[in-house]
């Protein structure tokens, strides 16, 4: 991915894919579960015409169970 679009992926309806082909929510949605729901983290590694990772953590515990201590 050029920095360009990696600066983008988590937006809402962003998408590089065709018209009538993605919707540009995949990531967005993703994000928002991992982050928000689960209070996690979602980061990329990329390296431009040649392959991305996406690296995701999760915390086994929820925040709230840290907030109380
Ligand atoms: N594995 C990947 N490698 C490179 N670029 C990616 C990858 N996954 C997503 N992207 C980039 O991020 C953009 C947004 O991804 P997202 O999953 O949110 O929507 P989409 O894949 O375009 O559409 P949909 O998920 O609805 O099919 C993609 O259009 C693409 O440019
Ligand atoms: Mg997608």
């Amino acid at each position: 991915m050029s920095d360009e679009v990696k600066g983008k992926v988590f937006d809402h309806l962003f998408t590089t894919k065709g018209v009538g082909k993605g919707t540009g929510l995949g990531l967005a949605i993703a994000r928002q579960i991992i982050v928000e729901k689960h209070h996690g983290s979602i980061d990329i590694n990329s390296t431009e015409k040649e392959g991305t990772e996406f690296v995701i953590t999760i915390p086994v515990r929820n925040r709230v169970f840290f907030d109380i201590l």
